[in-house]
């Protein structure tokens, strides 16, 4: 892959970007982790045609027990670490589980494209731009089984803002047909472009890591797969697991006291049982290995 890493050294330079003073590109972990301040793990095996989930998880667990041991081993203890490639909530798990001296609330995975998603479909719906909408919720997994949530979710209408079902006018769209959009809409995206998301995928990591650098705002929340354990909702420990989260001095905080109706209860806990499995079985490859 290194000759391929030559083609991205030369569109970070092609980039101008104010911030990049200098690339490194290397295939050796001691050089890539040293010191590190920051890590984005993009890279994963990705589901191939017949394989089973559990073979999936197998080989991920083996490349994530891998990049948590070098992070233990060469970065910073108050590296920020992303999780990018799928399982990412499980790959997030096992590395954290793999480097256990770094704090566990520094690793997250990213469930913002969900929510950059969430927020653009209740747009379009709205007839307004997404920075109109706020406060969408990712919960659970990125995986077909999160629940994108919209109960405390706000729409800036002709400048006051509503409630986004008052928005929408159509609870039935808003309780069916969103949800399966934004659960599905990476398998959609693969459909049509023969290739996973690009552009929208690196947005929502941008949006991620400047948040956990530079905060929220006051009132806005954002999603991010963070560890359970400690959170207000009744969802299991020891999961990683999309929450609604506030940022602030580079530290996340559940956003507490929301109204779960029983119809959100339901979602939250199917896509917390399908993380459960995923943990178990990963776990257990973990302790194998
Ligand atoms: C996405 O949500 O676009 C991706 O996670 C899909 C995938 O499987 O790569």
């Amino acid at each position: 892959m290194l000759t391929v890493l030559e083609g991205v050294v030369m569109e970070l330079q092609d980039c101008a970007l104010p911030l990049l003073k200098e690339i490194v590109a290397t295939d050796k972990e001691e050089v890539a982790f040293k010191d590190l301040d920051a890590a984005i793990l993009v890279g994963s095996m990705p589901r191939k045609e017949g394989m089973e989930r559990k073979d999936l998880l197998k080989a991920n667990v083996a490349i994530f027990k891998s990049q948590g041991l070098a992070l233990e081993k060469y970065a910073k203890k108050t590296v920020k670490v992303l999780v990018v490639g799928n399982p990412a909530n499980t790959n997030c798990l096992i590395a954290s589980e793999s480097a256990p001296s770094i704090p566990k609330e520094n690793f997250s995975c990213l469930t913002r494209l969900d929510h950059n998603r969430a927020r653009s479909q209740v747009a379009m719906r709205c007839g307004v731009p997404a920075s109109n909408v706020r406060n969408v919720i990712i919960w659970g997994n990125h995986s077909s089984t999160q629940y994108p949530d919209v109960h405390h979710c706000l729409v800036n209408m002709s400048g006051s803002e509503l409630a986004c079902f008052e928005a929408v006018k159509d609870d039935t769209w808003l309780k069916g047909e969103f949800i399966t959009t934004v659960q599905q809409r990476g398998a959609a995206v693969i459909k049509a472009r023969k290739l996973s998301s690009a552009m929208s995928a690196a947005k929502a990591i941008c949006d991620h890591m400047r948040d956990i650098w530079s905060g929220t705002s006051q009132d806005d929340f954002i999603s991010m797969g963070v560890y359970s354990t400690g959170n207000p909702y009744g969802i299991p420990p020891n999961l990683i697991y999309s929450f609604p989260v506030q940022i602030k001095d580079k530290s996340w905080k559940f956003v507490d006291g929301l109204a779960i109706n029983s119809f959100s209860r339901a979602k939250m806990d199917a896509t917390a049982a399908e993380l459960v499995e995923e943990r178990d079985t990963a776990l257990a490859f973990l302790k194998k290995d």
